[in-house]
């Protein structure tokens, strides 16, 4: 067969990367991955001009064989890192920006000397963006509901005290008192048993998981991620060196298949509340199948229950580690969504034998501080006003969901889909199939407003495609008014790109 000259080299190329090894050493994301590559260095190498006008996913998956959910997945990735870029109605190009000279070869290379290639795989695919504080960035709370002058008065009372304790490094562990609080508050809220010395305080969701990554496999351990999944997840499990594996997420969570099943991992990363970022709640089903199997294949499950303060109607599941007889679930939980992402305090409750090895493990590896910030907050949670914020923020953030439902459903019901779960501080928009969720979110933030295409979650090919909406930020009295704007231009792009 004759084909044009882009999809003839394209093709000798896929062709010679399938006969190496695949990055995950399983084949599995190697299609799109590879597509990917193929692409990102013709533009790199100028094989592929700037400015210049890409075939169609339909062209170039028939061209290659390949499935245009594939050809889909590498153009979302090449758009999203800036690559290619859509035109409304007129296709991809390459992007024009990439016009500027090329850095000199010596120079690149000096460069790429300088980083190991465990740096290289955790540069690698989607990271944290700079936050953008704009309505509906996913990820924010609404800070203007936080009690500052009982916050700062409880701080003023701890520095007054001049307590050698709060100018010194922290007690491995974290300050006991905080622990103790977090340990009957974990307890009542979340089925979550344990001593107080079982509780570890540590700087941040990314900071705990990289601990368990660190203490409890070896380099080359496999790590099954939900896919799609929380991107902090995943770096903090590839900088402990370990091999991710991504599992499907269906409407009741993670979903692993007989070939999952049968490549038993070491750790397994889970958002059973509320997954990051489709919204399922793990049904109970699957949450006493995942802790058999835990138990069976001597696995660990890190559960991960980032927003799980906020539920809106009914009555919560209860956490999976409270359902676990064996102890092989590490709970983890912050603060940073019931209080400000910018506090960085996390904790993490460890099986009774794992107290002692990782409290020396904290400690050696990353001398804990903020004695200052751990004895307010203790007084904050002691003194009830941890209770009341949760109380006061939870109401309001059910309200603006509600705003925001009410308003987008009469305006893109019948093109899209609005995730059910009342819980956390995002919904997901679900898209038809094909739909072009990068381009359309992209399409929003020209109206100024910040969404995340679900595709972009995703380590292997993107099954499904969303919008994932962050409602806590948004003042109410404007949530109206952002919301229908919100939902004419998703109505408006899925004209171009549903
Ligand atoms: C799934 C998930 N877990 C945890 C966190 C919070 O992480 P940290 O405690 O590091 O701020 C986030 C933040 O967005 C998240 O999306």
């Amino acid at each position: 067969m004759h084909l044009p000259p882009l999809a003839d080299w394209l093709s000798a190329d896929l062709a010679q990367r399938a006969a190496q090894p695949s990055a995950d050493g399983r084949g599995r994301i190697v299609r799109y991955r590879s597509l990917y590559d193929a692409l990102r260095q013709a533009i790199l190498d100028r094989r592929l001009t700037p400015g210049g006008r890409l075939p169609s996913t339909r062209e170039l998956a028939a061209d290659l064989c390949l499935s245009r959910n594939t050809v889909s997945s590498a153009f979302d990735q090449l758009i999203a890192e800036g690559y290619i870029e859509a035109r409304q109605g007129s296709g991809c190009y390459v992007s024009a920006a990439l016009d500027a000279p090329a850095p000199q070869k010596s120079a690149l290379a000096g460069r790429r000397a300088e980083i190991s290639q465990r740096g290289a795989r955790l540069l690698d695919g989607r990271g944290g963006a700079q936050q953008e504080i704009q309505p509906f960035v996913p990820g924010n709370d609404d800070f203007s509901l936080f009690p500052l002058k009982t916050w700062q008065r409880l701080q003023n009372r701890q520095w007054r005290s001049g307590s050698s304790e709060i100018f010194d490094y922290g007690a491995a562990g974290g300050y006991l008192p905080l622990r103790a609080a977090i340990a009957r508050h974990i307890a009542v809220s979340r089925s979550v048993r344990v001593a107080p010395e079982q509780v570890l305080i540590t700087s941040g969701t990314q900071h705990s998981i990289l601990l368990c990554g660190q203490v409890l496999a070896d380099a080359g351990d496999l790590a099954w991620v939900e896919d799609p999944g929380y991107w902090g997840a995943r770096k903090a499990l590839a900088a402990a060196d370990l091999e991710l594996w991504p599992v499907p997420v269906d409407r009741a969570g993670l979903h692993p298949s007989a070939a999952d099943r049968a490549t038993a991992p070491r750790l397994i990363y889970v958002t059973p509340s509320h997954q990051y970022p489709t919204s399922a709640v793990m049904s109970l089903p699957r949450r006493r199948e995942l802790l058999a199997y835990a138990a069976a294949h001597n696995a660990w499950i890190l559960e991960d229950d980032y927003d799980s303060e906020f539920r809106y109607s009914g009555r919560p599941l209860s956490s999976l580690h409270g359902l676990d007889p064996d102890e092989r679930v590490i709970y983890l939980g912050t603060f940073s969504k019931s209080l400000y992402p910018g506090i960085k305090l996390a904790y993490m409750a460890v099986p009774r034998a794992l107290a002692e090895p990782f409290r020396t493990a904290l400690y050696d590896l990353q001398r804990p501080g903020q004695l200052m910030m751990q004895a307010a907050l203790t007084d904050f949670i002691d003194l009830g006003h941890f209770a009341a914020h949760i109380r006061k923020v939870r109401q309001a953030y059910g309200e603006k969901r509600e705003i925001l439902v009410r308003t987008l459903r009469p305006i893109i019901g019948g093109v899209a889909t609005i995730s059910r779960e009342a819980s956390g501080l995002h919904l997901l928009i679900e898209l038809p199939a094909g739909a072009n969720d990068v381009a359309l979110a992209a399409l929003i933030a020209t109206e100024g407003l910040v969404v995340r295409p679900l595709s972009s979650y995703y380590l292997g090919e993107a099954r499904r495609r969303g919008l994932l909406v962050g409602y806590a930020y948004v003042p109410s009295h404007e949530m109206a008014r952002h919301a229908r704007r919100l939902g004419e231009v998703i109505k408006r792009g899925l004209r171009s790109y549903g």
